[in-house]
């Protein structure tokens, strides 16, 4: 609609027309406003200018008029909440089966590593038609990954996981930038995110990567994971210390205390650098902390490594931490 008079950034994600569409409807209705207002004001200022003679008629209260000035505005208002929040919500819930990017940013880089090992600075490959999910995490201040293309935009926050999705729908080149201010080199924070067809996508999963890869992160997760002697406790069979992490990811966890909560990525990442603030209903706080000890890299390893124990399948658990090109082909051949 706009191609040669670009008032938007261009419009590559699945979900960059529905913002569009939302943006565009709250322009219509405040111009629509304005003008309203502007046209009342010089009509009124005409109509009931002074005139000799004339005294002005008061007027007490009319109800008929307070409820249309009520109702039609909340109407108006109504539409634009609901409206909204079905935008939010799409743009909130990453889907079950998108791929996967650990993100972490500081001062003042993106360091970004693909599930399948490889890693990236500044610079984010994906395929066109892919649903990608980021998981974001800062290793000093708050930054804000930013892609105007793509009308996505989530803080990255220190100490904890957010979460981001998108489905890029153009191959292309696409401006990232960090949208809060995060020091002195903040502006030259940025990057790009390469969107490529499945086929070049390949190529480069395959070996066009600069950093290269050192396999599938949740295999690098298991190196860490047998390192730490985390293995010594989290038993497989249930014996062990330390609660069995075989099919945890996702599901509810039963709390000392009786309360619940959600296996996520934040618990994960808690549970490691915090062992303390959630107990297991039937274990003892004897896990030591390793805050300190893991970098945010070897954290997203650790995660990466636990959800791989909870593949939606039995069987591919195994298929899925070990072979990257085979967890590829099957979403690759979709997008074809
Ligand atoms: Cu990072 Cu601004």
């Amino acid at each position: 609609m706009f191609n040669n008079f670009p008032l938007w950034p261009e419009r590559a994600s699945s979900v960059a027309g529905n913002v569009d569409a939302l943006f565009i409807f709250l322009l219509i209705v405040s111009g629509l406003m304005t003008l309203l207002i502007f046209a009342c004001v010089v009509y009124f200022a005409a109509r009931y200018r002074y005139r000799p003679g004339v005294l002005a008629e008061q007027i007490e209260g009319s109800l008929p008029l307070e409820l249309t000035w009520s109702i039609i505005p909340l109407l108006v208002f109504l539409v634009i909440f609901f409206w909204g929040a079905v935008v939010f919500f799409k743009e909130r819930t990453p889907p079950a089966d998108a791929s996967e990017v650990y993100v972490v940013a500081k001062q003042w880089m993106w360091k970004l590593e693909h599930a399948e090992g490889q890693r990236e600075i500044n610079e984010l490959h994906v395929p066109v038609g892919r649903d990608v999910k980021m998981i974001m995490t800062s290793q000093d201040v708050i930054h804000s990954f930013f892609i105007p293309a793509f009308r996505i935009k989530q803080d990255v926050l220190p100490g904890r996981y957010s979460v981001a999705w998108f489905r890029a729908t153009k191959p292309g080149t696409y401006h990232l930038f960090c949208a809060e201010y995060c020091g002195t080199q903040h502006s030259g924070m940025i990057g790009s995110i390469v969107v490529q067809g499945p086929a070049q996508y390949e190529a480069w999963m395959n070996g066009g990567s600069i950093g290269g890869s050192t396999g599938p992160l949740s295999a690098s997760g298991e190196k860490i994971f047998a390192e730490l002697g985390c293995v010594t406790c989290h038993r497989n069979d249930g014996q062990g210390r330390g609660p069995n992490l075989q099919g945890l990811f996702g599901k509810q966890v039963l709390l000392e205390g009786g309360r619940t909560v959600t296996a996520d990525e934040n618990y994960i990442r808690e549970s490691i650098l915090d062992p303390g603030a959630k107990i297991v209903n039937g274990y003892k706080p004897v896990m030591p902390t390793f805050q300190g000890l893991v970098s945010e890299e070897q954290l997203n390893a650790l995660v990466a490594y636990v959800k791989s124990l909870s593949a939606t399948k039995p069987g591919q658990a195994s298929s899925k931490a070990s072979a990257s090109t085979d967890a590829l082909q099957p979403k690759g051949s979709q997008v074809e």
